[in-house]
């Protein structure tokens, strides 16, 4: 069953009943201001941390869940009769509804009594604001007299201390109304320079900016009083909630359509510039008033929103392709790319599954989102990159987060997660593969954000592999630490404490419990910092790491080898965690796809025969799940993965993180039926036509859907923020399709199912667009290069002479 469609020509996904089995969310912002917008018109905004600078409130364990955000009331002055067009909050009748989600806006429209009212939301690029252009038309045919009215409540700013502190928030509040622009300024009095404002485009018959004033007391926002009478109160918030509302009267002639611009903005003065006259506690609004004015002329909103649509056409372009499956190429042409741009602006801070207020960029995660992001805009990703390692430690370990808007490492979280630092490598050869920049690795940068520490980039590589060296455990594997990847493998652990987190307690010395999967991800890193190394001409230390990743690849293949399939790790009682001689959890998907991905066992049989057995235990026809048999009980010894019941999360559910990671070791076996069978179970859009089943929006990833042994097998959970975008995106581009930056060139190696008889794309490399086609001449997987009509040796496309801009490849693969 769809509640929807894919209008793939407009980029949108267009959802046409509001009743989504669960809110279907969309992202506005691509830069510093972003806001999440649901089909329904709700969730929240805020400048460039969910927590610490949150222009709109969000409610934690709402019912329904989807409940406050951007309203727009529509009423009918004749009859009295309202209702908002984007269902929520007044949930009336509507004919015609639809939610267009695109590219960075959404479009929300629906008719009723003869009114069709559509707003569209977006953010301009480059600017620190949210507009909504509403456009009401009258489709009667007598004339209609109608008001409108706009509705946001204000946060007070920390969004963690707005949802707890009432005794102090309830008295903070302040605002501003001046020549119709609703101006929120709580603590501005005092420490902060930033304030909102919330303005319209047309002379307004009222306004409101204390909720208790709109809403009437014990009402909410389903029915607000000044709606139901048509009447804004003109409120002025002292304390309590402040909100901001326009009251707009429009008379409209048969068939006559009338648009109001709304804009929320975020601003800052510089602290001696706060208030105008200089002395006094009123807001200066010199720099701001220009902004404001703008956005008031429909000309430049139109103009914004076309640059917005250019901005994406050519993030969009960078990769392009033609095969034969639809699913596939919506996938890769529109919707994983988008949801790439998301983890990588949000990494897991702000979603429907995710607060806002609890983590900041996660070292690990951050790193990862790069192979889906970095090819859309290198030098975001830089920046990135110089970020995360200024928070990486002298020891070569890393914070496991920071906080976005400090760039300071989060000490509550702390370290210690020990696969964290060879993310760092393998973020920074994508990055230099992709760009061939590698004048990144010169760049000064500080340990733990400590002025005077720095060295090059490179030496930060060099200490991440280091840091796995001096920790490794009794079988000559990397010890684990708080975790590896799978967070919930807390081996050392040891929580009896309810309500003890399992990411920061640790009792254990940690010098026992092992990782294979760390194993396997170090064969990976070490291998990557070797080929970086001899790119820079460090031979020796291209031989030093090319030596570290042969010796752990032989450790994990005597060590960590269960007789059919890799064990996952070793306890804090040397016992060995996913093997035959386990009662529950024998067997894990982590160590079986790393270990291929890692390219280990790939020559003598081991790598074959762990996939098999991931066929054979850990297959299911919504996706592969995370370990069989699901732990049934608590283990102590083990942590939060066994907290979660059978099925769910990391215990037994489908991690759709590590699928990928199964079909980029099925690429490497050269099967490319079963890694596109692998990949096609788990995309959204292949899973759009059991959206009862799947429950959640059908254009991006869920981080997790639940497992076999699990009574809601298929449901998904936490969509949008999850390591599983730049995974699928990676697997899908780089290895399925086959087109991969490497230093020396672009790869051109498709592993593409047999029946596929060809297929086509576009990529742009280096600044070099290349037109590639492939065409299928057998059952195999070699392929043999033409560029520009010549025939080249090899795989990979060399550089074109200075210049050539574009370059004509044909592959034939048999
Ligand atoms: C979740 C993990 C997550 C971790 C860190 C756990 O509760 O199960 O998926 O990585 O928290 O936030
Ligand atoms: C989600 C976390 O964001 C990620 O870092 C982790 O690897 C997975 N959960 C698995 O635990």
């Amino acid at each position: 069953m769809k509640y929807g469609y894919f209008d793939d020509k407009a980029r949108e996904y267009v959802i046409t009943r509001p009743d989504t089995p669960l809110p279907w969310i969309n992202y506005i912002g691509c830069q510093g201001y972003f806001g999440i917008l649901s089909a329904t018109g709700g969730g929240y905004s805020y400048y460039r941390d969910a927590r610490l600078r949150r222009l709109t409130r969000g409610r934690y364990n709402n019912v329904p869940a989807d409940f406050g955000g951007r309203y727009v009331y529509v009423r009918d002055n004749a009859s009295g009769d309202y209702w908002s067009p984007s269902w929520m909050p007044t949930q009336s009748d509507l004919e015609d509804y639809s939610c267009r989600h695109g590219m960075g806006y959404s479009t929300i429209s629906a008719k009723r009594s003869g009114i069709r009212t559509a707003t569209r939301y977006f953010v301009p690029l480059d600017e620190t604001l949210e507009i909504w252009q509403t456009t009401v038309t009258n489709e009667r045919l007598t004339p209609a007299d109608v008001s409108i009215f706009s509705s946001v409540e204000f946060c007070l700013w920390e969004a963690n201390d707005d949802a707890t502190n009432y005794q102090r928030n309830l008295s903070t509040g302040q605002v501003e109304v001046e020549d119709e622009v609703i101006y929120h300024k709580t603590e501005y009095r005092e420490r902060r320079n930033h304030f909102a404002w919330f303005s319209c485009s047309e002379s307004l018959a009222g306004f409101d900016t204390q909720r208790e004033s709109f809403l009437g007391p014990w009402r909410g926002w389903n029915k607000p009083v000044a709606v139901e009478e048509g009447r804004s109160r003109n409120s002025i918030a002292y304390g309590w909630s402040p909100m901001g509302s326009h009251h707009v009267k429009l008379t409209l002639a048969p068939g006559e359509s009338r648009q109001i611009i709304y804009v929320l903005g975020y601003h800052e003065n510089p602290n001696e510039q706060k208030f105008d006259p200089p002395g006094s506690q009123t807001v200066n609004k010199t720099t701001v008033k220009p902004i404001i004015a703008k956005y008031r002329d429909a000309k430049n909103v139109e103009a914004a929103f076309a640059a917005l649509g250019k901005h994406w056409d050519e993030l969009l372009g960078v990769y392009q392709v033609a095969s034969p499956d639809e699913h596939a190429n919506r996938m890769v042409n529109i919707w994983n790319a988008y949801q790439c741009m998301a983890t990588f602006n949000m990494s897991r801070s702000a979603s429907s599954f995710e607060t806002g207020i609890g983590r900041g960029l996660g070292f690990r995660d951050s790193n990862q989102d790069l192979l889906g992001f970095v090819h859309m805009v290198p030098s975001r990703a830089r920046e990135r990159i110089l970020d995360l390692s200024a928070t990486q430690l002298a020891s070569g370990g890393a914070y496991h987060q920071y906080q976005p808007l400090t760039k300071k490492g989060n000490n509550d979280i702390g370290g210690d997660f020990n696969d964290d630092p060879h993310w760092l490598i393998i973020g920074v050869a994508a990055y230099l593969k992709e760009t061939g920049d590698f004048s990144i690795l010169d760049e000064p940068v500080v340990f733990d954000n400590q002025p005077g520490t720095e060295v090059p980039l490179y030496e930060h590589l060099r200490r991440s592999i280091q840091y796995a060296l001096d920790r490794l455990g009794p079988h000559g594997l990397p010890l684990i630490g708080r975790a590896d990847w799978n967070d919930c493998l807390n081996l050392n652990c040891f929580s009896d404490t309810p309500g003890q987190s399992f990411q920061t307690s640790t009792s254990k010395d940690g010098k026992v419990a092992e990782s294979v999967f760390i194993g396997a991800l170090m064969v990976l890193s070490a291998r990557e910092l070797s080929a970086l190394a001899s790119q820079v001409g460090k031979a020796d230390d291209a031989a030093f790491y090319a030596d570290v990743a042969k010796t752990m690849d032989e450790t994990v293949r005597t060590q960590g080898w269960d007789g059919e399939w890799f064990v996952r790790a070793f306890d804090d009682f040397g016992r060995k965690i996913g093997s035959k001689e386990n009662e529950e959890g024998k067997i894990f998907i982590e160590s079986q796809g790393f270990a291929a991905l890692a390219g280990i066992g790939l020559d003598d049989g081991k790598a074959r025969s762990a996939l098999d057995a991931v066929r054979k235990h850990l297959a299911t026809p919504h996706g592969i799940v995370l370990q069989q048999p699901a732990y049934s009980r608590y283990y102590i010894e083990y942590g939060e993965i066994s907290t979660y019941p059978p099925g769910y999360k990391e215990n037994a559910g489908i991690f759709c993180h590590n699928n990928p990671w199964v079909v980029i070791g099925e690429v490497m076996l050269g099967n490319g039926d079963a890694a596109f069978d692998y990949y096609s179970r788990i995309s959204p859009s292949v899973r759009e036509g059991i959206s009862d089943v799947h429950r959640l929006e059908p254009y991006v990833y869920a981080q997790m859907i639940a497992g076999r042994d699990a009574p809601t097998h298929g449901e998904a959970k936490n969509s949008w923020l999850t390591g599983t975008a730049a995974w699928n995106y990676y697997a899908i581009t780089q290895w399925i399709l086959g087109i991969r930056p490497e230093y020396t060139g672009l790869r051109i190696a498709p592993v593409v199912p047999e029946r596929w008889p060809s297929f086509t794309a576009s990529r742009v490399f280096r600044g070099v667009t290349y037109d590639i086609s492939v065409k299928r001449t057998g059952a195999g997987n070699t392929v043999s290069l033409i560029v520009d009509g010549k025939p080249v040796d090899g795989d990979i496309v060399p550089p074109p002479a200075k210049g050539v801009k574009t370059v004509k490849v044909e592959a034939l693969l048999g």
